[in-house]
């Protein structure tokens, strides 16, 4: 009853791959989720050690979360008998919010890794009053587009039907999208990451594809697991970047077939993997259009792609 009052004075529009999105603390969300992220907010006691990865939706959630896990547990676990070879990295870094609808277990090794989706300002302060860091991973809205359509497509449910790419692109712009809108999720870590360096790492996907040798370091080093120079002799970076790499994490067995956390079939975390996919399906009109809400958003933040 409670729940439904407070359903009710939200603002409501259909999701993309579930029928309806509320605008709850400022970003759009399912239903279940104001209960988890309510709790998350309430019950949630970070430690100095935790670590979260932080993401917009099909950013490169997965890929991050992969790189996290290796870093900080390299000592325990040789390259050829990883954990990420017969897990998923959503299993070894799960999101923390469901760990409140009671299906998802909190980690029980340290440090503790968590998943969050969870805007920057919805954050338990907990997190916040702490000394645990937060890893956030971002992706060229223009991409970020095109993977989620096709995702959120292929995971829709009933009685969900196919969003054309014109009315999907019209909801991105508009800003209704689980967890947006986009922009708001961006600026948010990325401010912090300006005002507190320390516990902010703003990451970009497509540094990540550029250079990834140079920011597997940057990681390690910002969450204080630096690779020595014996490590970097050994080419223990080379080792980890390739364990996570997309060509080998999207023929693992593993990460074919099988659903988690409930509804998501693992394999289309994996899809293709690239930057610049986004041409492949913009017409001039949407490319001015988004071009246009990016100038606007992002302005003078210093946040660009
Ligand atoms: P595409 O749909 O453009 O291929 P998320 O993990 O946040 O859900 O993001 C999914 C996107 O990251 C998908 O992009 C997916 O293919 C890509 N991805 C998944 N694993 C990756 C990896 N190991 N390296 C690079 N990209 C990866």
């Amino acid at each position: 009853m409670e729940d439904e009052l407070i359903l009710s004075s939200l603002s409501k529009e259909r999701g993309w791959a579930i029928p309806d999105l509320y605008l709850f603390q400022q970003f759009w969300c399912p239903s279940t989720l104001i209960k988890e992220v309510n709790n998350f907010q309430k019950q949630f006691q970070a430690k100095d050690s935790d670590i979260f990865v932080a993401s917009f939706p099909k950013s490169g959630t997965t890929w991050l979360k992969a790189i996290a896990f290796a870093i900080v547990n390299r000592q325990c676990f040789s390259i050829h008998n990883h954990p990420l070879l017969t897990s998923n990295p959503h299993q070894l870094v799960p999101p923390v919010e469901p760990v409140y609808r009671g299906d998802v277990d909190f980690p029980t090794i340290e440090p503790r890794l968590f998943g969050t989706h969870t805007p920057f300002p919805s954050l338990p302060n907990s997190i916040m009053e702490c000394n645990s860091k937060i890893i956030y991973i971002c992706r060229n809205p223009f991409d970020t587009f095109v993977s989620s359509w096709i995702y959120y497509d292929k995971i829709k449910r009933e009685p969900l039907t196919t969003l054309k790419i014109e009315e999907a692109f019209e909801m991105y712009c508009d800003g209704i999208i689980e967890f947006g809108p986009w922009w708001s999720h961006m600026l948010g870590y990325w401010k912090e990451s300006l005002a507190k360096p320390d516990k902010v790492l703003f990451l970009k996907y497509e540094d990540l594809k550029d250079d990834a040798n140079f920011q597997v370091k940057r990681i390690a080093e910002f969450l204080g697991f630096p690779f020595t120079q014996e490590e970097e002799n050994n080419q223990v970076i080379e080792s980890i970047i390739k364990l996570c790499s997309f060509e080998e994490m999207k023929n693992l067995e593993v990460n074919k077939s099988g659903i988690i956390h409930r509804f998501a079939d693992k394999k289309y975390y994996f899809r293709k993997g690239e930057t610049r996919d986004w041409l492949n399906y913009f017409s001039p009109s949407m490319t001015e259009k988004l071009t246009k809400i990016m100038e606007e958003k992002f302005g003078e933040s210093g946040l660009s792609f």
